[in-house]
C-alpha cells in the first residue's frame, strides 16, 4: 500500500524526492500525518506570501510597532487563527493572542488548565524578509488548526503569540511585546519618541491599545507550562548539515545604544578646514572604529546600522550626528566590556576633534539559556524526523529571551537558504516547514503526555 505514494507529480505537490522516498517504511496512520503535514506545511507557505503583502512602504516590506500594516497584519493573522478554532484577543500593546481551550479544564488542578505558549513576532525590519517571526506564528497556528480539524483537545491550553514587536526599529527597544507579557516592560520606555516625535504611549493608543494597562497584561506564571518558538536560523549551520530544524540551545545578549556627536555646523565654502567642529568627520572615524573593534574580538559583532546627519545639506558642515550602535556576544562580560571600549573610543574621538559626544544605551539583554528538559524533548523528537540533530546557538535575538524571565522556553529553528535574514532574499523550503509541524506536533502530544 506504501509503494502508491511513489507516484510522478505526488513529489512536486508535495515536496522533496527524499521524503517521498520515506513514506515507503512508515506506518498508514503515518503517512496520513505526513501528508496532511504537507498540506499544513504549503498553506503556511501561501500565509506567508500574503502577509509578506503587508508593507507600510510600497516597494519593499516594513512593519514597524503599531504601524497600520500591523493593524493589517493582526487582522489577517486573527481570522486565521479564528479559522483554527482560537478564540482570539489583542493584549494593552498590540500582541496578537489566540487561544484554544484545553479538554477539561475543570479537572484540571489550578483554577483552569494549563497554557502553553506558541509564537514569534509580526513586526519586521526594513526591507524585510517575508520569514522572520512570521514563520513561528504561521507554524503555531497550522499544528492547532491540525487540532481543531481532528476535533483534538489537550489537557492544556495553547495560546498561539503574534508579538507586536521583537526587532525595535520604531523605537530601538526591543522585545516590547513579549516583555509586557513577561512582566518587564519598563514604563519609562512610553517617553521615547519616533523618529517622528510620536511618543510609545500615542502610538499605542492610536493602535487601538492601553499604555496604562500595560503591567496588568503580565502572564500568571503559575498558569503556564512553557514558550516553543519555531524561527528561522539566520544562519547557515543547519544548511552546511543539511539538517532541516535543530533545537537551541541559548540566546545571545545584545546591546543598542544611540550615539549623539555635536559639533558645529557652518558655511561649507568659509570655514577652513583647520577650524571645524565637523560632527560627521567625528562619527565616520567611530563607525570604521567599531568595525576594527568587533574584526579583532573573538566572537564580537558589533553594527553600526542607522545614521543621520544634520542639518542635511550638501553646503552645510554637519553640526550634528545621531547614530546606532548595535553589539552582540555569547558571552555577557565580553559584550559589557566592548561597550565601555567603545564608548572611551567615542569620547577620545571627540575630544580629539571638539565634538560632544553623547551614549545613551537604549536597551540591554542577558544571554539567555533555554530550558534544558523542554530542550532535550525538542532535540530528542528532532531525530525522529532527521537522521541526526544539533544544538544551535542563536546569536540573533528572539522573544523566547524575554519570555524565558517568565516562564521556561525552547526553540526551534528551521534551516534558511545560505543564512540570509534581514534581507528580501530570505528563503525556507516547504519541506523543512512540514518538518517544523511535525516536530512542533510531536512536542505537543508528547507535553499532553506528560501533563494528562
Ligand atoms: C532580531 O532580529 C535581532 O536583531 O536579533
Ligand atoms: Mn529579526
Ligand atoms: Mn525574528
Amino acid at each position: 500500500m506504501c509503494r502508491c505514494w511513489y507516484r510522478p507529480g505526488l513529489t512536486a505537490l508535495i515536496g522533496g524526492v527524499e521524503w517521498i522516498g520515506k513514506l515507503a517504511w512508515l506506518p498508514p496512520q503515518d503517512i496520513v500525518d505526513e501528508l496532511m503535514n504537507a498540506d499544513l506545511a504549503r498553506t503556511v507557505m501561501e500565509r506567508i506570501e500574503a502577509l509578506g503583502q503587508i508593507s507600510e512602504e510600497p516597494d519593499r516590506l516594513t512593519r514597524t510597532f503599531c504601524s497600520p500594516a500591523m493593524r493589517r497584519a493582526n487582522d489577517l493573522v486573527g481570522s486565521w487563527m479564528r479559522a483554527a478554532g482560537m478564540d482570539v484577543r489583542e493584549d494593552a500593546i498590540g500582541n496578537l493572542i489566540g487561544h484554544y481551550p484545553a479538554a477539561n479544564p475543570k479537572s484540571a488542578r489550578e483554577p483552569g488548565a494549563k497554557v502553553l505558549l506558541l509564537g514569534s513576532h509580526l513586526d519586521t525590519v526594513r526591507n524585510a524578509g517575508k520569514f522572520d517571526g512570521a514563520l513561528g506564528v504561521l507554524v503555531a497556528i497550522a499544528c492547532v488548526q491540525r487540532l481543531f480539524q481532528n476535533q483534538i483537545r489537550l489537557p492544556f491550553a495553547i495560546e498561539v503569540l503574534g508579538f507586536a514587536d521583537e526587532e525595535g526599529v520604531r523605537y530601538h527597544s526591543t522585545y516590547l511585546g513579549s516583555k509586557v507579557l513577561a512582566g518587564t516592560f519598563d514604563p519609562e520606555d512610553l517617553k521615547i519618541t519616533d523618529a517622528e516625535g510620536v511618543t510609545m504611549a500615542q502610538a499605542i493608543r492610536s493602535f487601538g491599545g492601553h499604555p496604562g494597562a500595560l503591567a496588568s497584561a503580565k502572564l500568571e506564571r503559575r498558569h503556564l507550562l512553557g514558550y516553543l518558538e519555531v524561527h528561522i536560523e539566520q544562519g547557515s549551520v543547519l544548511e552546511e548539515k543539511k539538517f532541516s530544524v535543530g533545537a537551541v540551545s541559548a540566546i545571545a545578549g545584545q546591546t543598542r545604544t544611540r550615539v549623539r556627536f555635536l559639533g558645529r555646523a557652518g558655511h561649507a565654502a568659509t570655514v577652513p578646514m583647520n577650524r571645524r567642529r565637523d560632527a560627521l568627520c567625528a562619527a565616520a572615524q567611530f563607525v570604521l572604529a567599531v568595525e576594527n573593534h568587533a574584526r579583532r574580538s573573538a566572537g564580537l559583532v558589533a553594527t553600526v546600522g542607522e545614521i543621520a546627519a544634520l542639518p542635511g545639506s550638501s553646503n552645510v558642515i554637519p553640526g550634528e550626528v545621531n547614530l546606532s550602535v548595535d553589539v552582540r556576544h555569547s558571552d555577557d562580560a565580553t559584550r559589557a566590556a566592548a561597550c565601555a571600549r567603545l564608548r572611551d573610543h567615542a569620547k577620545d574621538i571627540g575630544k580629539a576633534r571638539s565634538v560632544d559626544v553623547k551614549w545613551h544605551v537604549i536597551h540591554k539583554t542577558r544571554s539567555v539559556a533555554c530550558d534544558r528538559g523542554l530542550s532535550e524533548m525538542l532535540n530528542q523528537l528532532v531525530k525522529r524526523h532527521q537522521r541526526e540533530s544539533i544544538f544551535l546557538p542563536s546569536g540573533a535575538g528572539h522573544d523566547a529571551a524575554a519570555m524565558a524571565a517568565l516562564t521556561p522556553v525552547a526553540m526551534l529553528f528551521v534551516r534558511c537558504k545560505g543564512g540570509i535574514s534581514h534581507h528580501p532574499g530570505e528563503s525556507v523550503r516547504v519541506g523543512d516547514v512540514r518538518v517544523a509541524i511535525a516536530v512542533m506536533e510531536d512536542f505537543l502530544q508528547t507535553l499532553a503526555r506528560c501533563d494528562a
